[in-house]
């Protein structure tokens, strides 16, 4: 009589190359994404289910017995970078990083093998999408032209494995993982099923050598990196690399760690010869000449756990149009009308018929209730024609009673105000943590006080 698992190992299921469904039976179209001829027999289940069939109980280990010894993190050469990481990366891992095409993560990628790197055990840099010369000019911008980083142009994942075992490089570079071909799985290279094939085997190969791997990959149109979210959980960190393309800024951003904190955020500038921090004056987005304007406040947005301060732009003007207009440039357009009814209704501004526009400067999203009184303090110096002090920054959340509410975080942006310059700060009296010395401290429970604060 056949057991359970016999029965289950003679079951085929089928999986989709496109969107990665499965299925019990062949079908000509893909019910989940209804692509056509995609569906073909999951052969590693298949396989798997016979070898476990056939396979002896493993023996397990007692908790108590396992010494955990941290291993050499390999510092990336960038305290940014190594700060998302975790402090750098670790031995055997899997790291994931994503983003928009031209964003910058072959950049990246390319100096982090010549930090990982050195003459001994240099690091291998493998592209299935540039030439060598191409890679060449790029590492003549970036300097890393030395012995530290070896280059191999491949796309077929055995030799790309074989290289690996052969050479134990410190890092490998996969750039990019779409570019990948396993040979024993169905489906064009970048498919779902490839993609996830090849992810796994440098997985294994990571893990059985201690060889870390960084593999790049582009987000696709639905926002995913390398297809579903699946690959989300076959990678130890996933990273991402984000900002406006044309604009200097990028924010790196831990999406997954499984050595560190998720939520931390690096920020960077891309520069004519490669990626670099930035430093605590330039990390503020700040424009020297437009602050101590009416309309122009600092604020410190703490996105994940990094604060970061930003000027938030506000400009009320008299409207030609029958319904005025209201237009928000990095803050969410909801918002802003509720600060406007907010601040009609508790502050007794009355905001006739006046166009609003706000503007987030340096391209930042504020996402983070921290910044509303910033936003409503700019709207109503705006209209007032008056300014919050030049080295002032305003932290706090306005509620629809027109409180001013406590923020998350407000240690950690305090000690980024201080370390961009401000000299004082406009924050929520409920807030009964410390304040540097070094910062004047203006309290605050009601939009009426901290407008009254308007010089
Ligand atoms: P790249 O790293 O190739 O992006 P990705 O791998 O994410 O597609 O970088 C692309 C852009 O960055 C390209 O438009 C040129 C610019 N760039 C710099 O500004 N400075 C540099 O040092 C380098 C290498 C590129
Ligand atoms: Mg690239």
């Amino acid at each position: 009589m056949a057991t359970d698992l016999q029965r289950s190992v003679q079951r085929l299921h089928y999986v989709c190359s496109e969107c990665g469904a499965e299925a019990p039976k062949w079908q000509g179209r893909c019910p989940a994404c209804a692509a056509w001829n995609t569906l073909s027999e999951d052969l590693m289940r298949v396989a798997g289910r016979k070898a476990v069939a056939l396979t002896a109980a493993a023996t397990t280990t007692p908790m108590a017995t396992v010494m955990a010894v941290p291993g050499r993190v390999l510092a990336t050469g960038s305290f940014e970078v190594d700060r998302v990481l975790g402090g750098g990366i670790v031995p055997g891992s899997v790291v994931l990083l994503g983003g928009d095409p031209g964003i910058g993560k072959s950049t990246i990628a390319l100096q982090v093998s010549n930090s990982c790197g050195d003459e001994v055990s240099p690091a291998l840099y493998c592209t299935g999408e540039e030439s060598l010369e191409q890679l060449a000019l790029r590492a003549r911008r970036l300097c890393c032209t030395g012995a530290r980083v070896r280059l191999l142009v491949e796309s077929d994942v055995d030799t790309l494995i074989a290289t690996i075992e052969a050479e134990r490089p410190s890092l490998v570079v996969v750039d990019s993982v779409q570019t990948l071909r396993d040979a024993g799985t169905p489906g064009p290279p970048g498919s779902v099923s490839q993609v996830r094939a090849a992810v796994l085997r440098m997985s294994d190969v990571a893990k059985a050598t201690g060889v870390p791997v960084l593999l790049v990959g582009h987000v696709t149109k639905e926002g995913a990196i390398a297809g579903p979210r699946t690959l989300e959980h076959m990678v130890d960190v996933v990273l991402y690399l984000e900002g406006e393309r044309l604009g200097e800024h990028r924010m790196l951003r831990g999406i997954k760690n499984r050595f560190g904190a998720t939520g931390e955020v690096g920020l960077l500038g891309m520069e004519r010869d490669g990626m670099r921090d930035l430093a605590a004056p330039s990390r503020g987005m700040l424009d020297a000449a437009s602050l101590g304007e009416a309309g122009s406040v600092v604020t410190i947005t703490c996105d994940g756990l990094r604060p970061m301060a930003v000027e938030v732009q506000a400009l009320a003007v008299a409207s030609p149009f029958e319904f005025p207009r209201r237009m928000a440039s990095g803050f969410e357009l909801n918002r802003l009308h509720l600060m406007l009814a907010v601040l009609t209704k508790r502050a007794r501004i009355t905001i006739p018929k006046l166009d609003v526009f706000i503007n987030v400067a340096g391209g930042i999203r504020l996402d983070d209730p921290g910044t509303d009184l910033a936003v409503a303090l700019a709207i109503a110096g705006s209209m007032k024609n008056r300014a919050v002090s030049r080295h002032s920054a305003v932290i706090g959340e306005v509620g629809l009673g027109g409180e001013v509410r406590r923020v998350s975080r407000t240690e950690l942006r305090l000690a980024e105000a201080v370390a961009v310059g401000m000299e004082a700060v406009i924050l929520p009296e409920s807030y009964r943590g410390a304040v540097p010395g070094d910062l004047r401290c203006h309290r605050v429970s009601n939009l009426i006080q901290a407008v009254a604060l308007l010089g």
